[in-house]
């Protein structure tokens, strides 16, 4: 069967770092030996593929710039794609204050502002004194109020400090990763009792199945505390994935010619695959969600979409017209409200 297989990603030029945080990084790139960087990325890679914090391995400024290089921009594609999709499918959402929980150096603050310009008030928080001073330098060079404004606060997830204010946007983006399991439910509680009544607590990992397993159990967590899961999840129930399986999306982000040298990059993209979940007191799920690429072969269109009924391959027939041209043009993780052909149909 001749059939295209599209991408699969919330492509949208925006996944791409602003170009003043790129040009900030420039800057403070500007005389560093790309092969150190290179050696210290490498580095930084084995400690993430061993599971190691980044306490361990993020000793001073080079280390944090090896990981802007190397990591920032996928991070970022993957949040910007996260909260691009938040403020489409929640369109009452207008946060002014933002939580960057595990900032690193601030992908989400930089994020969040790139999709809600009006975020006004934003507070980075980490337990790395060096990553918290690297986000402050590059943000000082935003031109953004809000970003170059930012409170720093050098904390750990697992104790927030008091008093810490509310955030009409809480993000915690691959930080989660960093701890064990048993933090999880204390973490994911102490964060969700910091977003405002119309806010939300969006959670973005890995994609990975462990992290997709951990997720889930915040998940659970969050729902016993009153939370609404408005995405990736059309539902309330149980994760209705199973076995090997584990729910990821994929954002593709061009690479520039560091981060092709640092990552042994032979084409000038990566497809970066995350995990996660959105949490909010208030909205409903924008609809049933594509959980794979769409492919278009010559019967039709066929993803795979979770809905509040399960998992389902679905087909849309090209004689359906307008159902087979919604789900063409849609991608791996947008929502979808579709009817589906029977087996009847498709023979
Ligand atoms: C992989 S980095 C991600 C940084 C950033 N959010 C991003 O998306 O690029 C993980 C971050 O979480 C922070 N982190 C890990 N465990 C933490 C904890 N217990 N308390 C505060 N920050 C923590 C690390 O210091 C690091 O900055």
């Amino acid at each position: 069967m001749e059939e295209s297989l599209r991408p699969g990603f919330a492509g949208s030029p925006s996944n791409a770092l602003p170009a003043a945080l790129r040009a900030a990084l420039a800057e403070r790139l500007d005389g560093l030996a790309r092969k150190e960087l290179r050696t210290r990325a490498m580095r930084l890679s084995e400690a993430y593929r061993a599971r190691q914090p980044s306490a361990g391995t993020i000793r001073d400024e080079t280390d944090a710039l090896a990981y802007a290089l190397s990591r920032l921009p996928a991070t970022y594609a993957a949040i910007a794609a996260v909260l691009g999709r938040l403020r489409d499918e929640q369109t009452d959402m207008a946060p002014l204050r933002l939580l960057d929980a595990g900032s690193g150096t601030g992908a989400a603050s930089w994020a969040a502002s790139a999709v809600w310009p009006e975020i006004a008030q934003i507070t980075m928080l980490d337990r790395s004194r060096v990553f918290l001073d690297l986000a402050a330098a590059l943000a000082a060079s935003s031109g953004r109020a809000a970003l170059t404004g930012a409170d720093h606060i050098e904390a750990d997830l697992t104790r927030l400090p008091e008093p810490l204010p509310g955030a009409d946007l809480v993000v915690v983006a691959y930080a989660l990763t960093e701890l064990a399991d048993t933090a999880l439910p204390v973490v994911a509680e102490s964060l969700w009792s910091r977003v405002t009544p119309t806010g939300a607590l969006a959670l973005v990992e890995p994609g990975a199945p462990r992290d997709h397993i951990r997720l889930m159990r915040v998940r659970d967590r969050l729902i016993a505390l009153g939370a609404r899961i408005v995405a990736p999840c059309p539902h309330q129930a149980d994760c209705p994935i199973t076995g090997d399986d584990w729910c990821h999306f994929s954002a593709r982000l061009p690479r520039s010619r560091d981060h092709m040298f640092l990552k042994d990059g032979v084409v000038p993209f990566e497809d970066e695959k995350y995990a996660y979940l959105v949490a909010r007191r208030v909205g409903d799920p924008a609809g049933n969600r594509i959980i794979s690429p769409v492919r278009v072969a010559k019967p039709g269109a066929m993803a795979r979409i979770c809905g509040p009924a399960g998992i389902n391959e679905t087909i849309t027939l090209r004689r359906d017209k307008p159902a087979f041209d919604t789900l063409r043009r849609k991608d791996w993780g947008d929502a979808v409200a579709l009817p589906r052909a029977t087996p009847e149909e498709i023979a």
